[in-house]
């Protein structure tokens, strides 16, 4: 599934730049070698990186 239709970058590769410690969405385009055009998919890729966060810190406690 794309999550940023203008660069193609697929819902994987954000999960892969979050992985690598991609914590912003400007991270993530910078891991995918891309810029953002319209950024209508920066609230998405936020919200990706939240989740990941939140996973993170339960999977501590
Ligand atoms: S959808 Fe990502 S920059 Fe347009």
């Amino acid at each position: 599934m794309y999550v940023c239709n203008c660069n193609g970058i697929r819902e994987r590769q954000v999960h892969q730049a979050i992985a690598c410690g991609a914590s912003t969405a400007k991270a993530v385009f910078d891991h995918v070698q891309c810029r953002p055009q319209c950024a209508r998919c920066v609230c998405d890729i936020r919200e990706m990186i939240d989740e990941a966060q939140v996973a993170l810190q339960q999977a501590a406690e």
